[in-house]
């Protein structure tokens, strides 16, 4: 099945070895041993396969660990640089558990949750409720209590009403809690651009314009403590240049805030890119952290301010990369496109374990895992068992020619908002995740069965079993 590529992605190349590991999309030390198999945090893929079935989240531990901690570290050196400190959140969106919110909190992270349901994880792994800060733009009167009475570390404002909310929740409480007020800067940023406008039409955050009559607002209730302002450009962003431009225009209100009393915080969000493919090249954390804090330096010198404490909420670049799905290949299809031809090869999970794809047009990269193979490279589609023509779990990618029904296929970097976005569309049962390090490999989630399908569905016979209802 010779292919020739057509009507392709502009960043797609035709590799010299369509079984090469690019360092940058593997999980660290990820590698092929002397059988050509594909092993991930010392754990051969293909007996990960046969252990725990597939599809399989397979997360690298002591990736996501040394991760977690090269950012922490990152953001520290680059707020000592300007003479200041930070915290920095692991965003729970990005993939929750309660192994991850472990190794986060072991790794000095604090936690960023957006529901109650996120809140209950990160509670229940025993995250210090004062290391948690509780997002989300329509939190219920009930979620807002919860927090306040679990004694979250801060509460992130997200409207004028949800202020009010959450001040009287915290007077009937009798306690003072933390609040950040998050702000629309108008700058909307992704991989190399980012785009300012002046004004919001999107759904989160106050604007601009009414950061200051709002934090004076926050100011005015006695059961409220203003840690300063909070704002979220975007995601998957590969350089300084969006947070610095958004921390410029936060700081002209962050500097009227700080005028009256002192603001001690401003926290930037997360964001921050990763490679899928072997064209994503982002700037190294240690820069990009380096050149947001001289923009915030610099924007409050320009305004005449002490610099404040930073905060950050990275949840892709910590968890992302250490990120492995695992497949096994059923039909392949070969279909004549213009110049040459596409191979559909479908496997055995799709858009119910990994929705970005057809959400979002995203991109990912693919290897046989279960060995290595001298053929030439051909264009391929990999493509769930899903039933919709958008099912496509890697748009575009080149894999030897002769793979083919029964090859173990890993897709890379699906370690953030695959599990956390996973469904059960066509009554598919979500995969496991499975931690490995050391060799080692253990269940951190279980993976749903037919009967856990089953037995939420009150029309069924609850003593019925996957294989028919009793006689
Ligand atoms: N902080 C706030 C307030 C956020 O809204 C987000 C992401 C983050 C932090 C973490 O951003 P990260 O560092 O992970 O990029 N489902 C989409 C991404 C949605 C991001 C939502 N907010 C995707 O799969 O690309």
């Amino acid at each position: 099945m010779a292919s020739t590529p057509a009507a392709l992605p502009g960043w797609l190349r035709v590799p010299d070895d369509p079984n090469a590991l690019a360092p940058r999309v593997w999980p660290e030390g990820a590698h092929r041993d002397d059988r050509g198999r594909l092993v991930v945090g010392g754990v051969d893929s293909v007996e990960l396969a046969a252990r725990f079935g597939t599809p399989l989240y397979v997360l690298d531990e002591a990736d996501a660990r040394a991760r977690a901690g090269r950012i922490r570290a990152a953001f520290e050196a680059a707020a000592a640089s300007v003479g200041t400190d930070v915290t920095v959140y692991y965003a729970g969106k990005a993939f929750l558990s309660g192994e991850i919110v472990r190794w986060m909190i072991e790794a000095g992270l604090s936690i960023d949750v957006c529901t109650g349901g996120e809140l209950a994880v990160a509670l229940a792994a025993g995250a210090p409720p004062a290391r948690i800060g509780f997002h989300g733009n329509n939190k219920s009167i009930a979620e807002i209590e919860r927090a306040v009475t679990a004694g979250v570390g801060t509460i992130i404002l997200d409207s004028e009403l949800e202020l009010e909310r959450v001040a009287d929740a915290a007077a009937r409480a009798g306690r003072v809690q933390r609040v950040r007020l998050r702000v629309n800067s108008g700058v909307h940023a992704s991989t190399h651009e980012f785009l300012a406008t002046a004004h919001e039409d999107q759904k989160f955050g106050v604007s601009l314009e009414r950061a200051v009559e709002l934090g004076t607002r926050i100011r005015a209730h006695a059961s409220l403590d203003l840690l300063g302002l909070h704002c979220h450009i975007g995601s998957q962003i590969f350089d300084s240049a969006g947070f610095a431009e958004s921390a410029e225009r936060l700081l002209a209100a962050h500097a009227e805030l700080a005028r009256v009393a002192p603001v001690p915080e401003l926290n930037l969000g997360g964001g921050f890119g990763i490679a899928y493919t072997a064209a994503d090249d982002p700037v190294p954390i240690e820069q990009i952290a380096l050149g947001i804090a001289e923009a915030v330096a610099s924007g409050c010198r320009a305004n005449g301010v002490p610099v404040p404490k930073l905060a950050f909420e990275p949840g892709r670049s910590i968890i992302g990369p250490a990120g492995v799905t695992l497949y096994t290949v059923g039909m392949i299809k070969p279909v004549p496109i213009e110049g040459g031809w596409r191979h559909y090869v479908s496997v055995d999970g799709g858009m119910s374990d990994n929705v970005r794809t057809a959400l979002y047009g995203a991109d990912y990269s693919a290897r046989i895992a279960s060995r290595v193979s001298e053929a030439p490279p051909a264009l391929v589609r990999v493509a769930g068992k899903h039933c919709e023509s958008g099912d496509v779990v890697v748009d575009a990618e080149y894999l030897p020619h002769d793979v083919g029904p029964g090859d173990l296929l890993a897709v890379a970097a699906t370690g953030a908002y695959c599990w956390s976005l996973s469904n059960n569309y066509n009554h598919v049962p979500r995969p496991p995740v499975v931690a490995v390090r050391d060799g080692a490999a253990r269940v951190i989630v279980r993976g749903e069965t037919e009967a856990d399908l089953l037995a939420r569905d009150a029309g069924l016979d609850a003593s019925a079993t996957a294989e028919g209802a009793p006689a």
